[in-house]
């Protein structure tokens, strides 16, 4: 029964993206933990075992260093090992066929576009720049950026940051307004991965949801949106689910 209950609901997932003239991917940290990131969370959920507040600006301000050297340890030393995993080379191929226009992501892991996505709106920033908190010069990211914490900027000596969105933080731009016009055109929403509990990225799907955008989700367990939003859920992992869907 279970198994002809998901053959029914991929059937019902490949119609819609088959008859949608722009579909829209939105994912989260659950797209990215078979390439090895735990997400942030649920089971072996980052947050159950770090404090966030590091990611806090007043606190990134007043401890610099130690802010510095979580966030090295967390989001680059062990980004480094991750590769892009079947889930994002699958969205990869469904854009290059022609069946999926753009992804907007929640991660800062850059691994959409290792695996190829064209069009990817990074809604949180990307964990790949580095940018002065004086003068704005940017960086990429370099072994030698990293040796010495906090890094400094060689213009004008201040603190460098992370390019992505610390907690109390706006939504770069044209990030956000990109984001939120692909909620208006969109036919077809693929939300993967995300517990749909973070504003205001979370409020994405919805607003497309209330302009008559059709939701497919795929999460291995119910999020905010499952029993709100979502049309076709597809309850497994992010490779498994998107594999099934490349056979569209
Ligand atoms: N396949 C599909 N979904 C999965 C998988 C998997 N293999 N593993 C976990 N998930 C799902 C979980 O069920 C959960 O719904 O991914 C989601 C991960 O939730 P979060 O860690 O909260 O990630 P996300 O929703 O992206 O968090 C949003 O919160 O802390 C901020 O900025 C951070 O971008 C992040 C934002």
């Amino acid at each position: 029964m279970e198994s002809q209950n998901i053959k029914d609901k991929l059937n019902q997932a490949i119609e819609l993206i088959r008859n949608s003239s722009h579909t829209t991917a939105f994912t989260g940290a659950g797209v990215s933990v078979e390439s090895g990131i735990p997400p942030f969370r649920g089971e072996n959920g980052l947050w159950s075992k770090i404090d966030p507040v590091f990611l806090d600006t007043l606190y990134f301000y007043k401890y610099p260093e130690k802010s510095w050297r979580l966030i090295k340890e967390i989001f680059y030393d062990s980004f480094r090992k991750a590769k892009p995993n079947d889930a994002h080379y699958a969205l990869a191929e469904l854009g290059n066929k022609g069946f999926l226009d753009v992804v907007i992501t929640q991660n800062i892991d850059n691994l959409h576009q290792q695996a190829g996505s064209k069009k990817v709106i990074e809604f949180h920033g990307t964990s790949q720049r580095l940018v002065c908190t004086n003068c704005g010069r940017q960086y990429g990211i370099t072994e030698e950026l990293l040796s010495i914490l906090p890094p400094k900027c060689i213009n004008c000596s201040s603190i460098l940051k992370p390019d992505f969105v610390f907690f109390g933080e706006p939504i770069p731009e044209p990030a956000r307004s990109h984001s939120l016009n692909e909620a208006k055109i969109a036919d077809v929403f693929i939300l993967i991965g995300t517990t749909g509990e973070v504003q205001p990225a979370s409020m994405i799907p919805i607003i497309a949801k209330n302009n008559g955008t059709r939701i497919i989700e795929i999460n291995i367990e119910d999020s905010k949106y499952t029993d709100s939003i979502t049309d076709v859920f597809l309850k497994g992992k992010a490779t498994e689910m998107m594999l099934n869907l490349l056979k569209i």
